[in-house]
């Protein structure tokens, strides 16, 4: 059978864009581990079509998906640029249709020791671009600043941005979000875990405020910051702590440190502008890989350079917390087929996609989504 044709069968809408492939699901992993637990499991075969996309990144250059279509997987490479190039690439592909497709975000993670621990796997509402930003050397930074990072267009730590770029936040379908928690958390007595990752907790229960990190591995609700960075230590945790809470107006809660979800984010934002993907459909789930600071009597350079105790679980947990939502979605498609309606504002901190943000100055486009939209021909 001619896989272009497989739409035809899916009982999708068609029209002169159709003709592509058109995935119930595609999970975005950004390296080979992350990706590689999605391969050869025993739910099904992501590796029994492949489909080269001009634009991907030469070290990931296919789509790999299901003999139907219904399930796909793209490694993006890592870092913001990769993450953008890659999925801005595939949604100029006519290759697929991705107007109905759910976005899988699932990549590992730095975790806050303040809320969880490593092997756990989180799903966020606001990624949060935490290094745009003004920084100058810790060194240099005047006796009161309590670091070298402060919002673009300010004079000082703690102020809001003046100058926004428009990736600094984005927020994602909160009840899409607690949907995928509640399928994932079926997978909890599951988790993998191990000794190392067992052994690297214990030193952060002598701290009260680490009380999190002491736990197994569990399925949580928080929110995650990007910085192309990979950065570690105590000082800078806390200030991109701080710089979560001041972004989105004190609502979202840092947990996980990554490097490509808000470039990733955009990258859909201008694909659902154009309307080649609905922004109602992406799920960001980061698992924990390695603390982002340090335990008591530690040091920032030690935890950073360390042995990695939680990456094998956090790997492996994208798979078993993960593969509960991709079975679910294509299992019960017509229950997922017209969407999950967000209840909440969804998008960046323009507002672009019309409504009104939380956070930054409102919408800037008088309410209305940005006339740099168009109607699909
Ligand atoms: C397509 O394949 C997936 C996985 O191999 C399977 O779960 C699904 O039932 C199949 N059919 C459709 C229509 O998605
Ligand atoms: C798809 O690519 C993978 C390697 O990336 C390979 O193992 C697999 O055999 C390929 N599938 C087909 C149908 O060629
Ligand atoms: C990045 O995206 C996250 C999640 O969608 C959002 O909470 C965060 O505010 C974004 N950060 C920036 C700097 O845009
Ligand atoms: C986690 O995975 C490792 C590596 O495959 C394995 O050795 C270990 O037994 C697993 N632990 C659990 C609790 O499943
Ligand atoms: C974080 O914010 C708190 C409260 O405003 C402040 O006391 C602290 O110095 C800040 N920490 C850093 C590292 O910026
Ligand atoms: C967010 O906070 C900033 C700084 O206090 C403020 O200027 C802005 O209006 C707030 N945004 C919303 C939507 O409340
Ligand atoms: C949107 O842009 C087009 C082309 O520049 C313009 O003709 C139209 O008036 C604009 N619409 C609104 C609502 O601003």
């Amino acid at each position: 059978m001619n896989w272009l044709l497989v739409p035809l069968f899916s009982g999708l809408f068609l029209s002169a864009r159709s003709v592509g492939i058109a995935p119930r699901v595609l999970i975005l992993n950004m390296f080979s581990d992350e990706a590689n637990v999605w391969y050869n499991i025993p739910e099904f075969n992501v590796l029994a079509k492949n489909i080269s996309v001009p634009g991907l990144s030469p070290l990931f250059p296919e789509v790999h998906c299901t003999k139907n279509g219904s399930i796909c997987q793209l490694t993006t490479g890592e870092g913001e640029i990769n993450a953008a190039s890659t999925v801005a690439a595939l949604l100029h592909s006519p290759a697929f249709d991705l107007r109905t497709t759910y976005f899988l975000i699932a990549g590992i993670a730095g975790v806050n020791p303040k809320v969880t621990t490593i092997g756990s796997v989180t799903f966020a509402r606001y990624a949060v671009q935490v290094a745009l930003q003004f920084e100058i050397d810790a060194r240099e930074i005047p006796a009161n600043f309590p670091t070298g990072y402060f919002p673009q267009g300010t004079t000082a730590p703690g102020q809001y941005p003046r100058s926004l770029y428009g990736t600094e936040v984005f927020e994602v379908n909160e009840k899409l979000r607690q949907l995928a928690f509640q399928l994932a958390k079926t997978a909890e007595p599951q988790l993998n875990d191990t000794t190392d990752s067992r052994a690297a907790r214990a030193p952060y229960l002598t701290a009260p405020q680490f009380a999190a990190a002491g736990g197994s591995p569990s399925v949580v609700l928080c929110d995650t910051a990007t910085s192309d960075t990979f950065w570690s230590g105590t000082l800078l945790a806390e200030a991109f702590e701080n710089t979560t809470k001041l972004f989105t107006n004190q609502s979202a809660e840092y947990c996980t440190t990554q490097q490509e979800d808000n470039a990733t984010l955009n990258a859909l934002l201008r694909g659902a502008l154009t309307k080649t993907i609905d922004f109602s459909r992406i799920i960001v789930m980061r698992s924990g890989s390695n603390f982002d600071r340090p335990p008591p009597g530690e040091s920032a350079v030690a935890n950073l350079l360390g042995p990695g105790p939680g990456f094998v679980p956090s790997v492996l947990n994208l798979h078993i917390a993960g593969v509960k939502i991709v079975q679910a979605i294509v299992s019960r498609w017509k229950d997922f087929e017209g969407g999950v309606k967000a209840t909440n504002y969804i998008g960046d901190i323009f507002g672009s996609l019309g409504g009104k943000p939380d956070f930054g100055p409102g919408n800037i486009f008088s309410g209305k989504v940005a006339n740099f939209s168009y109607e699909a021909q």
